[in-house]
């Protein structure tokens, strides 16, 4: 049975970052924790109404800012999500930490509610960078935070860092990459910064590092994450052997996943078809009982399917199973064969009888790659 994921959003965070685009917002004096989680647990239970529950494979609470809510929070969460939903057994339970919100402490009561896996948005060590990037936390608590979050007994911890910073050098790219392998997490996320629409970067257009700086970066932290023994699985993802993240595979083989929350997207199967959901982003909107959750259902069709499932497949280093489509969309795999002989006769994508897998070119050119399925 493909697996089935719960995503959870929480949208405050104490500041806005000017490079963000999530569904973040200021958060108010004291935030309604008691209301939100009574809010996710509602929203549940209707999504349940629209598609059939099966155990769930994996959690991941994302912001926002999730450590801004208490264990004690989760705990409660997580009982109401157990009458609804079976838990599999070895669920993945994520939860996203800002260094600057947490402390040993609590880093203890979140692993003791039965969260086993922290991601920490450290970005950078560098204190100039963490200035401009607008953080909150400065490089000692973003030690601190991973040092807390490792003697707290995580041993599954990923580490967001960025790259390709405003006048950001490679020495300094590669500085914070080394930093962040020292700590030895089981994971690190290591993200190009890109500037989108509707921040506060879009506008003031900070200087970038040229193209060249950002490939060269690029190229000697791929293969000093290597050396460490980090395999990148995929665009932005490495892991020590055993260490992906479950969650994020399920979105990246087209699983079924719920996403509660305010702003939270969702997509499951059911014998109609295969569905997306969002939910109102305001969290105002959100908790206001006389508005439903949702504010988009919407099927997807068949022209989508093949562009959704190569999206996000073509994002994986792995080789993908032919019938990894077929079992996913339930269309027949002929279609996506016709499709990919197109990219494999260029040499971004090499086929064999049962796979199919992205070349180091297709990886240089992954958004080339995956137009090649918009029509
Ligand atoms: C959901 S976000 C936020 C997690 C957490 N609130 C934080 O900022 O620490 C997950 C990660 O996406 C990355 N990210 C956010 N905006 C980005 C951008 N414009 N370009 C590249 N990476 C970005 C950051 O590394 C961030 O930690
Ligand atoms: S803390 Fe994270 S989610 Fe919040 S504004 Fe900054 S990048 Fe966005």
């Amino acid at each position: 049975m493909n697996p089935f994921a719960l995503y959870i959003h929480v949208p405050w965070c104490l500041k806005k970052c000017p490079y963000c685009d999530f569904n973040s917002h200021k958060s108010p004096e004291v935030i309604p924790e008691k209301a939100y989680i009574q809010a996710l647990i509602d929203d549940l239970t209707q999504d349940l109404t629209q598609c059939q529950a099966r155990p769930i494979t994996s959690i991941f609470i994302g912001g926002g800012t999730p450590s801004l809510l208490s264990a004690s929070i989760y705990h409660d969460l997580f009982e109401a999500i157990q009458q609804q939903l079976v838990f599999a057994e070895n669920i993945e339970i994520t939860l996203e930490a800002n260094p600057g919100t947490v402390e040993q402490q609590r880093f203890i009561d979140y692993k003791a509610v039965g969260i086993n896996r922290l991601s920490l948005g450290i970005q950078s060590f560098n204190p100039k960078q963490l200035s401009i990037l607008g953080r909150i936390h400065d490089a000692t608590q973003a030690h601190k935070a991973i040092e807390s979050a490792h003697r707290a007994g995580f041993n599954r911890i990923n580490l967001d860092i960025m790259h390709g910073l405003p006048g950001q050098s490679i020495e300094q790219g590669l500085d914070d990459l080394t930093t962040a392998i020292m700590h030895n997490p089981e994971h690190i996320s290591w993200y190009q910064l890109t500037i989108e629409p509707n921040t506060v970067f879009y506008k003031t257009k900070p200087t970038l590092p040229s193209e060249d700086t950002a490939y060269h970066l690029e190229e000697e932290g791929f293969a000093r994450l290597h050396q460490a023994g980090y395999s990148r699985y995929e665009i932005s993802a490495f892991t020590k052997p055993h260490g992906a993240s479950r969650h994020n595979l399920t979105y990246w083989h087209y699983g079924d996943y719920l996403g509660i929350g305010a702003g939270a997207h969702g997509k499951f199967t059911t014998h109609q078809g295969i569905f997306r959901t969002q939910k109102h982003r305001q969290p105002k909107e959100y908790l206001n009982p006389e508005k439903p959750f949702l504010s988009e259902v919407k099927e997807v069709t068949q022209k989508e399917l093949l562009f959704e499932f190569m999206l996000n497949t073509t994002r994986l280093e792995q080789a993908i199973p032919i019938d990894l489509f077929s079992q996913t969309t339930g269309l027949d795999s002929a279609i996506l064969l016709s499709q990919i002989e197109i990219a494999s006769n260029k040499k971004l994508i090499s086929i064999t009888d049962t796979h199919w897998q992205v070349t180091p070119l297709g990886r240089q050119f992954t958004n080339d790659l995956q137009a090649l399925f918009l029509s």
